[in-house]
């Protein structure tokens, strides 16, 4: 019980730390919820030009989920596999929650992507590449980054399942599906009238 409630505590907490905002204003160049579409993700720092801070938004909203994961896994290493994996779900749920749903911002947060993806690649690593072999495929096709992720979330529980891990894995993944759905329902908007922006394009 304790275990779980630190998972669940402490992946929020990390979840919750908006990378983009840090980096864009540590940097100088104000902050990205007022640029582009607003939103604090990589994609959206990439609108400010700075390639470099983009990169650290999405090493670190991504980092930050598998931090969850791992220290949940480290945490009940002497549990058996499956109170593992639900250990390590319960974490990168909290994790992904705290992204999207951030304390500090007023729970206005991001649309979970980069951290969906350090939580899988860390929670079940075979469907992470998959799916972050998804995400580049259609990116490269269509230059668009939301339709990428739209395309990687969907397949993702089914890459777990596939993959023959647990069935906690394949729940927390399409827990994080379910919601980046609903956290792109402008960006499904915008992709259904064709006015999403391609990725790096300065305005959106
Ligand atoms: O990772 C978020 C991406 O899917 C969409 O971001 O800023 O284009 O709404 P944005």
């Amino acid at each position: 019980a304790v275990q779980i409630a630190v998972a669940l505590v402490g992946g929020y907490l990390l979840g919750s730390i908006p990378f983009g905002v840090i980096a864009t204003r540590m940097a100088g160049v104000g902050d990205v919820r007022q640029i582009g579409s607003g939103n604090i993700g990589a994609t959206n720092v990439l609108r400010t030009g700075r390639r470099d801070l983009a990169l650290i938004t999405l090493l670190g909203d991504g980092g930050k989920g598998a931090l969850a994961v791992g220290i949940a896994w480290w945490l009940t290493r002497m549990a058996d596999p499956l109170t593992q994996a639900e250990a390590t779900a319960l974490a990168g749920g909290a994790a992904f929650l705290g992204h999207i749903f951030p304390v500090w911002l007023g729970f206005k947060g991001g649309r979970g992507v980069a951290t969906f993806f350090g939580t899988l690649l860390a929670a079940a690593w075979p469907a992470g590449l998959l799916a972050a072999a998804t995400w580049l495929l259609m990116a490269f096709l269509f230059r668009i980054s939301s339709l990428a992720a739209l395309v990687a979330a969907l397949l993702a529980p089914a890459y777990v399942w596939f993959t023959g891990r647990p069935m906690a894995l394949v729940v927390l993944a399409g827990f994080m599906t379910v919601l980046i759905y609903f956290r792109h329902l402008d960006n499904i908007r915008r992709l259904a009238k064709g006015q999403e922006p391609r990725i790096g394009a300065k305005k959106a």
